[in-house]
């Protein structure tokens, strides 16, 4: 077990700012580490890269005017694009102007709390098989980030298609991990070249695109021959082929509902599994914040038809998810290329700068957070003094704020509580797990849990009189 379980192990930030190249490396190797030790005690940093300016914002007023105020002058970076159009393609996630705002209203129905709630009885069901494969293996080590990986598919291929995902899954997995040790990591031509001109990894990452793409249409494929209910909306895939543009009335065209498709699954199946990892890898090093879960869990119904209900009864459940995500952020940094001429924390900014907002960096910075690098989700707790919402930040914020966020947070409380309440997890080894930054944040090391069956709980029996 690690020296003090309640500040988990972080890599050591690099005692001052890294050369250029070694800077370029560690965005390729592992992004967290390319920021020393000042940047998390500074207001902003500025270096250049090739002419442009690269400026990291640390300060809810800067973050403010980027992200919220002044949005428009800010686009997604050349690198970014090229790196993440091949598993997203031309979906909300990249998509920019009148473009944008069309697929942002037409997909925000999908999202409204009712849809949230035919999630929840998803994520139930996946929770509820989960545990009984789970006691299927007892006394054996369980790799509990496969099995989150496998969860949050599940729900993401039965919430959005009412498909299961077993054979899809198998295929995808591979391919994503592939891509995110090899083309996701971004290289010198991937700042420089204007994206009309594809690079030699362009072209490898075009190839890919159009492997993956026929993947997705496979997966549409099953969708459309499986039966469909009579009557309302099932599942997000309805929900979004039916949507309309509020405005114009417009559908979505095939090519768009399988980008959105493809999108929805890669922006939230891999963000949500690696959030619920590292809570239970924070729980597992906690006894006292696991046993204080199991306790709530056991005070409400998390079966499927109640599934829904029972968020509001998780509190504690919940605040572990939140405190999880600022310490291990997986959207760890977003960044933003500047379209126009403009000024960010007294610095002037020109086309072509770049502005980093980095929640790993921001989520542990000394003057926005007391004890940062702390595990304590009391902060999180209802009555707990509120946190700037400007420097916390795990779902961005602004008119590109998450569209999944409340899908997410729902999902990590209820799955977390189902295994929580039914499991003692505890690490079959001390040696630390860091946190690897390539498009999320991922373990560097696989590491087995053990998982023993917590015996239930005695119902409180009112005391004779
Ligand atoms: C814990 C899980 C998740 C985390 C940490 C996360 C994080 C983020 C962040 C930080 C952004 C903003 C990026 C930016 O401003 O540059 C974002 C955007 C987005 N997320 Fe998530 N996300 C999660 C789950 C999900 C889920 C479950 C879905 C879909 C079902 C989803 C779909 C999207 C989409 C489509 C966008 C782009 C929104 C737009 O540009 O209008 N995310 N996410």
């Amino acid at each position: 077990m690690p020296a003090d379980p309640l500040y988990p192990p972080r890599p050591a930030a690099p005692p001052a700012e890294l050369p250029l190249l070694r800077y370029l490396w560690a965005f390729r190797h592992n992004g967290i580490k390319a920021w020393p030790h000042a940047a998390y005690e500074d207001d902003v940093r500025v270096r250049t890269m090739f002419g442009r300016k690269i400026l990291l914002a640390n300060t809810p007023d800067a973050i403010r005017h980027v992200l919220v105020d002044n949005h428009a002058a800010y686009g997604r970076t050349r690198a970014t694009i090229r790196i993440v159009r091949p598993i997203v393609g031309r979906g909300l996630l990249l998509s920019e102007g009148d473009e944008w705002r069309h697929q942002r209203r037409t997909l925000a129905p999908a999202f409204a709390p009712r849809s949230l709630g035919l999630l929840a009885r998803h994520v139930a069901t996946v929770a509820d098989e989960t545990v009984a494969r789970l006691d299927r293996q007892q006394g054996r080590p369980v790799d509990l980030a496969a099995e989150m990986q496998g969860v949050a598919l599940e729900v993401a291929g039965r919430s959005m298609f009412s498909l299961e995902m077993g054979p899809f899954g198998a295929a995808m997995r591979p391919m994503l991990l592939r891509y995110g040790e090899t083309l996701a990591r971004p290289r010198f031509l991937d700042f420089l070249m204007p994206v009309d001109m594809p690079t030699p990894h362009d072209l490898l990452r075009r190839r890919f695109e159009r492997r993956w793409f026929t993947l997705m249409e496979r997966l549409m494929a099953a969708r459309e021959a499986a039966p469909s209910a009579e009557g309302s909306a099932r599942d997000l895939y309805d929900l979004m082929r039916e949507a309309r543009d509020p405005e114009t009335g417009a559908p979505f065209t095939a090519a768009q509902l399988r980008d959105q498709v493809s999108t929805m699954i890669t922006a939230g199946h891999e963000t949500t599994a690696e959030t619920m990892f590292w809570a239970l890898y924070l729980l597992a090093q906690s006894p006292e914040w696991q046993e204080a879960l199991a306790e709530e869990a056991a005070g409400v119904d998390l079966s499927p038809d109640h599934a829904a209900d029972a968020l509001d009864a998780l509190p504690k459940t919940r605040a572990v998810v939140q405190e999880t995500l600022r310490l291990y952020p997986p959207g760890w940094v977003m960044v933003r290329a500047a379209l126009e001429a403009d000024t960010v924390a007294d610095v002037a900014i020109h086309p072509q700068d770049a502005i980093l907002i980095a929640p790993w960096v921001l989520h542990r910075h000394v003057k926005l957070w007391n004890d940062p690098n702390r595990f304590d989700p009391t902060r999180f707790l209802p009555g707990a003094a509120p946190v700037d919402r400007f420097a916390y930040l795990p779902f961005g914020i602004g008119p590109r704020v998450c569209i999944g966020a409340q899908f997410a947070l729902n999902e990590a409380t209820l799955v977390l509580a189902r295994l929580v309440g039914a499991y003692q997890i505890r690490l079959m080894d001390s040696a630390p797990v860091l946190p690897v930054g390539i498009i999320t944040l991922l373990p560097d090391r696989r590491l087995p849990f053990s998982l023993e069956r917590r015996r239930p709980r005695s119902v409180p029996t009112q005391r004779a009189a």
